[in-house]
Order: C-alpha cells, then sequence, then structure tokens
C-alpha cells in the first residue's frame, strides 16, 4: 500500500496528454517539439518510478514474508496467542527492526519504515485471532461458533482450536473487517451472507437473531496447491486403473456429474478431472466463487454475482451457462447444478458441447439422476417429467460419487455409467463400486473401488478414441453387454 502511492506514474500520464491536448498537434515530418521532448522526458521519469517502484514492493514483500514467518514462531515458542493485539505489536515491531538491521542495502526513511510496520501489522492483524488459523497451511477449514469455540479441520478431522475472540464484538469487527471491501454488510436486516477472502477463502456469516450462540462463521480455505490425481491416488481416494478409467472417460468426452455431500471432494474432484481436458481445447468455467485452479492456458473462468444491497446487478449460473453458449467453448465445466442451469447444461451436452463437467449434491448416483429432473423443473419451463428424463438420459454419460466416509477420508464410492431409459425409467449401470473390507487399529476403513464386472457401454467410445485400457480394468470375467 505504501509503494502503491509512490506509484504516481499514471498522474504523469495524464498531465502530459494533457498539455499536448492543448498544444497544437505537430505533424509527423517536423522536428520534435519542446512539448513532445518533455513528453519523452516524462515517460522515461515513469520508468525509472516504475522500475523504484517494483523493486520497492519486491524490498517490502521480503521484509513482510521475513517478519511473519518470526512472528508466527515467536508466538507459537512463546505461547502467546495472536488475540493479544498489544503484545503481538511490541512483539512485530522487534522482529521489524531485526529484520530491517540485516537486511542490507535497504534505506528507509524513518516515515517509510512506519508505513511499512503498519502495512505488516495490518496484515498480520487484519483478520485479529483467525489470522494465524488462516495463515496455517495445515488447516482446510475454519468453523467459529460464536466467539469463545472455534474448530478448524487438519487432514480431514474436526479439532477444537485455542483461538478465541474476546466477545461478540470482536468477533463482529473482524467481520466487518471481512464483508466491508467486498460491499456487503451484515446486521439484524442482512444476518446471512456469503462472502469471499482476498485470497479466494469462502466465508459463510450467520449472526443472530437468526444463530443463537453468537456470530457464527464458516471458512473453507482456498487451497493454494490443488490436490492433484497422484495426491488422490496416494490418500486412498481411487486407485491408478481408476484413474486412467477418468482420464479415458474425459479424452473420450463423457458427459461427467461429479455427485457427493458436502465437502466430500466434489470440486476437488472436478478439478481434477478437468485437468485431462487436453491443452488444445478451449475451456468456459462457470462458478459461483471461483475455486477450480486449471492448468491449462486457454481457460475462461466465469463467476456469478449476487445482487447488491438495492437487490440489483444479479447475475445468475444460468445466465452465465446461457451466455457462455455463445463463447464457442470447447468444454463446459460448471462448478456447481444446484437450480435451474441444470436444465441449460443438459441442454448444451445435448447439443455439441459434449464432454461437459460438473458437480452437484447427492447421496448416490440415482439419487443424483432424481436431483438432476427436480433441479431441471426449477428452470420453469413446464417440460412434462418424461422429456426431462429424455434429456438427462441422452446428456449425462457417468456419475462419479464421491463421499466423506466416517473416518474423515474422502474417497470415490460409485461409478455408474448412464445407460439410456427403460420405459419411463433411467437406467444405470454401476461400473465400479468401494467394497469395504475393514477398519485398522487406528479407525481407518479399509477397502477398495473394485469394478462390478459389468463391462461398460463408454468403452466403445474410448476407443473411437484410441484408447484401449487393460482388458482387466472391468474385473476379470467382466460380462459382455447384449448390444
Ligand atoms: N480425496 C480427497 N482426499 C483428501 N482431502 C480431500 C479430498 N478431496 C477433497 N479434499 C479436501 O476436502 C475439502 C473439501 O473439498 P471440496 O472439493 O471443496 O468439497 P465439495 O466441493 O464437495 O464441498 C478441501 O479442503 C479439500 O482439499
Ligand atoms: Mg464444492
Amino acid at each position: 500500500m505504501l509503494l502503491r502511492r509512490i506509484g504516481t506514474g499514471d498522474n504523469n500520464d495524464k498531465g502530459a496528454s494533457g498539455n499536448a491536448g492543448n498544444a497544437a498537434t505537430p505533424s509527423s515530418n517536423s522536428a520534435p517539439t519542446v512539448r513532445e521532448q518533455e513528453q519523452k522526458s516524462v515517460s522515461r521519469f515513469d520508468r525509472t518510478v516504475v522500475e523504484q517502484v517494483s523493486k520497492q514492493d519486491k524490498i517490502t514483500y521480503e521484509l513482510k514474508g521475513k517478519v511473519q514467518e518470526r512472528l508466527v514462531a515467536e508466538l507459537e515458542r512463546r505461547k502467546i496467542s495472536p488475540t493479544e493485539e498489544r503484545q503481538v505489536r511490541t512483539i512485530t515491531d522487534d522482529i521489524f527492526q531485526e529484520v530491517l538491521l540485516e537486511t542490507q542495502g535497504v534505506t528507509l526513511s524513518r516515515a517509510e519504515k512506519s508505513l511499512l510496520l503498519d502495512v505488516i501489522l495490518a496484515e498480520i492483524l487484519g483478520y485479529g485471532p483467525l489470522e494465524i488459523l488462516l495463515r496455517d497451511e495445515t488447516v482446510t477449514e475454519v468453523m467459529i461458533n460464536g466467539p469463545k469455540s472455534v474448530y478448524v479441520e487438519r487432514k480431514g478431522k474436526l479439532v477444537k482450536s485455542e483461538v478465541k475472540f474476546k466477545d461478540d464484538q470482536h468477533l463482529m469487527r473482524i467481520i466487518e473487517r471481512i464483508v466491508s471491501p467486498i460491499g456487503r454488510r451484515v446486521d439484524e436486516s442482512s444476518p446471512m451472507v456469503d462472502a469471499r477472502l482476498p485470497d479466494g477463502s469462502r466465508v459463510n456469516i450467520i449472526i443472530p437473531p437468526l444463530s443463537l450462540i453468537g456470530p457464527v462463521v464458516t471458512i473453507r480455505k482456498f487451497s493454494k496447491k490443488p490436490l492433484t490425481i497422484e495426491d488422490l491416488v496416494r490418500y486412498g481416494s481411487l486407485t491408478t486403473r481408476i484413474a486412467d478409467f477418468l482420464r479415458a472417460a474425459v479424452l473420450a468426452r463423457m458427459n461427467i456429474v461429479v455427485s457427493g455431500g458436502t465437502g466430500s471432494g466434489k470440486t476437488t474432484l472436478l478439478n481434477v478431472l478437468s485437468g485431462f481436458i487436453p491443452d488444445d481445447e478451449r475451456i468456459v468455467t462457470v462458478e459461483n466463487a471461483a475455486e477450480l485452479q486449471l492448468r491449462q492456458d486457454h481457460v475462461i473462468t466465469l463467476e456469478s454475482k449476487a445482487a447488491n444491497i438495492e437487490g440489483k446487478g444479479e447475475v445468475t449460473i444460468r445466465d452465465l451457462v446461457i451466455n457462455c453458449l455463445r463463447m464457442r467453448p470447447d468444454r463446459i465445466v460448471v462448478g456447481e447444478c444446484r437450480s435451474g442451469e441444470t436444465l441449460d447444461m443438459l441442454q448444451a451436452m445435448n447439443t455439441g458441447h459434449d464432454g461437459s463437467l460438473t458437480t452437484l449434491h447427492a447421496n448416490s448416483p440415482k439419487d443424483a439422476l432424481s436431483r438432476t429432473e427436480t433441479m431441471c423443473l426449477m428452470a420453469g419451463m413446464d417440460l412434462p417429467v418424461r422429456a426431462i428424463r429424455e434429456q438427462v438420459a441422452s446428456a449425462v454419460n457417468m456419475i462419479v460419487q464421491q463421499e466423506r466416509l466416517k473416518d474423515g477420508s474422502r474417497k470415490i464410492t460409485s461409478i455408474a455409467e448412464v445407460d439410456g431409459m427403460e420405459g419411463d425409467i433411467i437406467k444405470l449401470q454401476e461400473i465400479f463400486r468401494f467394497e469395504q473390507t475393514g477398519v485398522d487399529e487406528n479407525g481407518k476403513i479399509i477397502g477398495q473401488l473394485k469394478p462390478t464386472g459389468v463391462q461398460p457401454r463408454c468403452v466403445e467410445k474410448f476407443e473411437q478414441h484410441n484408447i484401449f485400457l487393460p482388458p482387466d480394468t472391468f474385473g476379470s470375467a467382466s460380462q459382455l453387454r447384449a448390444f
């Protein structure tokens, strides 16, 4: 912030062009006028400022990083809670001086030093006691149940944290700092708000009178490094065989729905599946809060928008899905289908945008089908159920069920193929199913995703794409389907 203020390049630009506008326009072949020479020197001056600013920026960034690192270690060593604002301030000040002394080649005036210290403190104390949890990379979720009870999730396990807020007012001040930069407000008239931290973490806030235990804040931290397919295999969420199968399904342009409960790992799996999309395809992603982190270059990220305080300016997922069809996508990835957008998504899948991916909230592949149906009805098109089912049956090729098991692990528990209609019913054929074989001494569930023995229809599609999976992928005695 300090340095942004030094960045006066913009103003100089404006000043220069404003002056030029008043002068007679020089013809291109005449000698440079004084004005032009002035302009040149201004832009040279700009460049020097920019160079200085970026050098300063780098120094500030490095200093800040060092101070923060040492501070976290120091607070931990001295068992000081981050809520102790005064102590944190003093320690930060000491560390800052120490780091300044050690860092060579930095000469800051007294005013600059004090401003820089403020910037660092604001960052550290910005969200008060929350900062430490937000900074702790092993914490994936933070749950504040009133000022005195804070839980975090570490490695899939819920644990109570030492962090506490002084009282409701203290917590409300922090909430204020979260929501005000994004133009939202939390008070009695709007006691329920979704927000996002600058780093992308998602925040839900609900306060009294709706919550009876004081302000409640739930933060799903944005993981800087998304889990990869290798991570998921290592965590036992799936096997390499299944990973190969899913990669084949994406390459062969199957329309895939990832189904599961809240926090079961749907978005993570969607991200991994999207990662299998070849680099030469144009991908448009549509999300409520941008969470997907695709490694490909050609990705367009769209995010819906809530209405403002006057209730205006809302852009829904549905609006974005409809719009993205006009953007010549090769693949459409919708973060989550929750409502009427499902119908548009299915229509897209049915009209040449195959290979699209999405997630939805359901407890089994069968449940996912009926949820899809219900959500299509929410589009308010007055379509008969049979017509909707036909849409679903021809659009969705595969449903991957993701679950968070009792031991906290997240696994794929079923993969089913949609196999057309039989009368009025959509046929679903399970290809892989998780089989639990036991529980180890630490309470960890032991088991594996096993083929059901059915040879899926999609194999044909795989072969059209020149993808051949090992013959025993679907079980040694996989029964051939009668076509
Ligand atoms: N297979 C997995 N193994 C371990 N942790 C996972 C797995 N999938 C997701 N997670 C973690 O679980 C949390 C919730 O995942 P997310 O994909 O956002 O769930 P959902 O979209 O179903 O709500 C995240 O912190 C994520 O890093
Ligand atoms: Mg999600």
